[in-house]
């Protein structure tokens, strides 16, 4: 299996090293919990870089108080035996060595990137993603970052912070790996039942839908307006369905070339599931 640090001294320890012999450094941030979708980020920062470092953390600070961080699945082992002979190094750090007593500084995002979508239902959570990503950033200083087009406001927001703050790092996404169904791998897909997955499908098939309409030259607002009705019948409780800017997430004007990009989260039973796709 994997080595693995739980403390930063030991972390940088181990990256010296690599950097003192010239080696480019990849880290690919996670929660844990690894499904293929996380392993294909870290194939990806294998072609990357010499050395790949993985972070293991469920990071409290981008949970609600209402939502479901201590019911976050948690798989250390299986996720350490997962990553042998891909990971050079996994930093599995403790919630207090991330957050020490008298921590008191946190990474706020605003604009165009931050506001609405995942913001208007998780209005903490972009602060303690930037707030995280921002101390591993600091701690591994890797050459590249990886991130999932899974989560796909929150690599837009990161990569804006990135340009906003100048932090040394070339922020890459991987695509979303998907089950065969075109249900996007999520860890919390473990939570759905065999009813629940097979209705999960129609979330990416209506995405597919709409997308192919809009770009066919359909009306863009009913096209959006139909693809939420389509899921409010399918059992679906409906957060947001959304088509925006591609690069920044504004909401497009009305007679823009510019990409598109559609957004949804969506709710069966108490699993929310967030999925989007290219225009
Ligand atoms: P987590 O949900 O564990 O996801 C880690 C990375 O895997 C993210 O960049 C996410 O977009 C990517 N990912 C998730 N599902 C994927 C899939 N089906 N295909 C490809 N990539 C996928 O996102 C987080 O953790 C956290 O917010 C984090 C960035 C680690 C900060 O705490």
């Amino acid at each position: 299996p994997a080595n693995v640090v739980d403390h930063v001294a030991a972390l940088r320890q181990a990256i010296s090293e690599w950097r003192r012999s010239g080696q480019r450094i990849a880290l690919v941030p996670t929660m844990g919990a690894l499904h293929d979708g996380h392993v294909s980020l870290v194939r990806l920062a294998r072609s990357e870089a010499d050395k790949v470092v993985v972070s293991i953390f469920v990071n409290p600070t981008q949970f609600a108080p209402n939502e479901d961080l201590s019911k976050y699945p948690r798989s250390f082992d299986e996720d350490r035996q997962r990553l042998s002979g891909l990971a050079d190094l996994i930093f599995a750090p403790s919630v207090e060595e991330m957050y020490p007593p008298g921590d008191s500084t946190r990474v706020q995002v605003a604009g165009p990137a931050t506001v609405g979508l995942e913001d208007r239902f998780r209005p903490t959570h972009f602060e303690g993603v930037a707030t995280v990503v921002t101390k591993l950033f600091n701690q591994v200083q890797p050459d590249v970052a990886i991130f999932g087009d899974k989560d796909y406001q929150q690599h837009r927001v990161i990569t804006r912070m990135v340009q906003d703050l100048y932090m040394p790092v070339r922020v890459i996404a991987g695509a979303t790996l998907r089950e065969p169904s075109g249900l996007a791998m999520s860890s919390r897909n473990r939570y759905l039942s065999a009813e629940d997955r097979e209705h999960a499908a129609i979330l990416y098939q209506t995405l597919k839908s709409c997308a192919e309409g809009i770009r066919a030259g359909d009306d863009r607002d009913e096209v959006v307006e139909a693809g939420f009705a389509v899921l409010s019948k399918a059992h679906f409780q409906v957060d947001y369905f959304e088509a925006r800017d591609a690069e920044t997430l504004a909401p497009p004007a009305a007679e823009s070339a510019r990409p598109l990009r559609l957004l949804v989260a969506a709710k069966l039973g108490t699993t929310r599931l967030i999925d989007n796709f290219a225009v």
